[in-house]
């Protein structure tokens, strides 16, 4: 197992009726600023829970925070937090207005141009802020990373700083049932590939973390597919729910290698051609995973033998029927795992490689050898 420093103060309530116990765990006198989407937070009645749950405080409302959340839009936020004297912001939403609510807390009390902090800026301060997770996806609700969008440049950029850890996450399942489809299988893929970019890499003996990554990988596997039609279930949405966040949160990833190589090429998929981000992984990840096999081989047999029970034939065929397993998982929840479903091109894919090289993701993947030429490879293997 490698070393590591394991450090994760967010707290949770989770369960039914959680958003009831935001009133303890804001300051009384504090000056709230409230973040959410577009509109699912005002029509299922959340925004209003919330709204009741902080009594008498100070609120001011920021609406409009999209999917893939854009640096435009954040600026805004920033802007209304100065004039307002806001001190707490609360995001109410699903990863994109969580990773937004991180930024406007990084960048509202930043020296300087804040998409430096996209940049590789240091952060060294943060508002205090808390979430209410209506989308379990992406883990945002109990880690330290956030994804921002500059749309005039077409950049799509993560930062990561331990000073947006949110304070408290409430998660009550109740609160997904009102999710679409689409964003519930999302969902699922996207917890599914957090898992494997931590997972399957080189083994350096973490038994731990492979055997919680192993059974995470299981629970999504077989709740996926039920959830689809099942979508009313306390106990499936419950569970989900937590895997979600587990798969993000430091605990399966501390002590082994990261891979991300799927995400970053993903991001530029996102970026480009607006396709959600889950789907960009699903095109992604089965072609990154044929193209690395090699460096891959012996976590690719471990996850053959232990997620998919798949112990025949020679280790490339055992390779192979798991990767066309996870494809078919995608493809089970409804989501598509080539480029061409997107009506998109190799010369597309071509758009994508200078895109990375542009963002200086030039060296991906655990081993740091995913080049532009290899990304080019993975891309075109996914048309
Ligand atoms: O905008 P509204 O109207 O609220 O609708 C949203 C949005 O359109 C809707 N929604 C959310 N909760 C709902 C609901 N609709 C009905 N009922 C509910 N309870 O769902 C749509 C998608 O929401 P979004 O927040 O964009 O989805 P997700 O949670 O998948 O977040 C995606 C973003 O997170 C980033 C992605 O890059 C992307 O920008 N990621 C953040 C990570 C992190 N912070 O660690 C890691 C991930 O890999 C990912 O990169
Ligand atoms: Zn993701």
């Amino acid at each position: 197992m490698l070393n590591f420093n394991y450090y994760n103060p967010t707290r949770i309530r989770f369960g039914k009726d959680t958003i009831a116990e935001i009133d303890s765990l804001v300051p009384s006198d504090a000056k709230v600023m409230i973040l959410f989407g577009g509109s699912s937070a005002r029509k299922t009645g959340t925004l209003d829970e919330v709204k009741q749950s902080l009594g008498n405080r100070f609120i001011v409302e920021f609406d409009g925070i999209e999917p893939n959340p854009t640096y435009e839009t954040l600026m805004k936020a920033v802007a209304q937090v100065h004039e307002q004297n806001i001190d707490f912001l609360l995001a109410v939403g699903g990863g994109s207005v969580i990773d937004g609510t991180k930024f406007v807390a990084a960048a509202a009390v930043f020296e300087g141009e804040p998409w430096d902090i996209l940049m590789g800026a240091k952060v060294t301060q943060a508002m205090p802020f808390g979430s209410v997770l209506t989308l379990p996806a992406t883990g945002s609700e109990m880690n330290n990373a956030s994804v921002v969008t500059r749309k005039s440049l077409q950049a799509k950029l993560p930062f990561r700083n331990d000073l947006v850890y949110p304070q408290f996450s409430i998660l009550d399942p109740t609160k997904t049932f009102t999710l679409p489809e689409r964003q519930v299988a999302n969902g699922v893929v996207d917890a599914f590939v957090h898992i494997t970019e931590q997972y399957l890499t080189y083994p350096v003996n973490a038994a731990v973390q492979d055997r919680f990554a192993e059974g995470l990988l299981q629970i999504l596997i077989e709740l996926g597919p039920k959830v689809l039609v099942q979508p009313e279930d306390y106990d499936i949405r419950a569970n989900l729910m937590w895997v979600a966040t587990v798969a993000l949160n430091g605990t399966i990833g501390v002590g082994v290698p990261h891979d991300w190589a799927t995400h970053m090429i993903g991001h530029e998929l996102t970026a480009l051609y607006d396709i959600d981000h889950a789907r960009t992984l699903a095109i992604v990840l089965p072609a990154l995973l044929q193209c690395t096999k090699e460096a891959k081989r012996e976590k690719l047999l471990q996850y053959a033998d232990r997620v998919w029970h798949i112990n025949t034939g020679t280790d490339d065929e055992r390779i192979d029927a798991a990767i066309a397993k996870t494809k078919a998982f995608f493809e089970a929840m409804g989501i598509a795992t080539h480029l061409s479903a997107y009506n998109l091109d190799a010369s597309h894919v071509e758009t994508v490689v200078k895109q990375l090289e542009q963002h200086g993701m030039v060296a991906l993947g655990e081993h740091g050898n995913i080049d532009p030429a290899m990304s080019r490879k993975i891309l075109t293997l996914a048309l």
